[in-house]
């Protein structure tokens, strides 16, 4: 079985107010359904590329790496627009809780509603709202390409900075070596750490 598995609408196509039976089954049947499809047709050439010739100018490895986090956000951007739009025009409201978000964060609702619109007309992709733990509210982010900014709802437990800054002094263009000495000394509690916060 493929590992990621097309999601159905929630809802019959004709049923949302604004968006005709035509354009969410071209959205959902094809366009969505591609990204999907894609996504598994690339874990599956992963498991052969040769990964011995990983190069970041050209290699089949990072070609598939690239793709893998475009179609790996095609998908989880359109689940969840699917997933938050729904028949019951105007009948639904933000919890208190997200109330309360929204407005510590933009002053009311209707502050929010305005910047999200604002963000995705000057948006060539996605306008993406999402909850930022570092500051502990929610922003409206841009993305001009699904991959754009980042994988949206992937929270990270470990990093490493392949800028020539991280190693060229001590390595030259060696980036190689700097990656075997930097995984030698990856701190195994901390990444446990973080991921023990992200799976509670
Ligand atoms: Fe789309």
């Amino acid at each position: 079985m493929s590992p990621f598995q097309v999601k159905d609408l929630p809802y019959a196509k004709n049923a949302v107010e604004g968006i005709s039976e035509k354009e969410m089954e071209i959205h959902h049947d094809k366009l969505y359904v591609g990204y999907v499809n894609k996504r598994n047709e690339i874990e599956e050439a992963l498991k052969t590329t040769d990964k011995s010739k990983a190069h970041h100018n050209y290699s089949e490895f990072r070609a598939l790496k690239l793709e893998e986090t475009f179609n790996a956000d095609g998908q989880i951007l359109h689940e969840l627009y699917f997933q938050t739009m729904g028949p019951n025009a105007g009948v639904t409201k933000p919890s208190e809780a997200l109330m309360k978000k929204i407005e510590e964060s933009f002053g009311s609702l209707e502050n929010y509603l305005e910047d999200l619109k604002a963000v995705a007309l000057a948006a060539r992709g996605w306008a993406v709202s999402a909850y930022e733990p570092t500051d502990g509210k929610i922003h409206n982010f841009l993305a001009d390409f699904h991959s754009h900014g980042g994988v949206w709802g992937a929270i990270p437990i470990l990093t490493v900075d392949v800028y020539e800054h991280a190693f060229f002094m001590d390595y030259g263009s060696d980036k190689k070596s700097y990656l075997e000495a930097w995984a030698k000394v990856i701190n195994w509690d901390e990444v446990s750490k973080n991921f023990d916060k992200v799976t509670k």
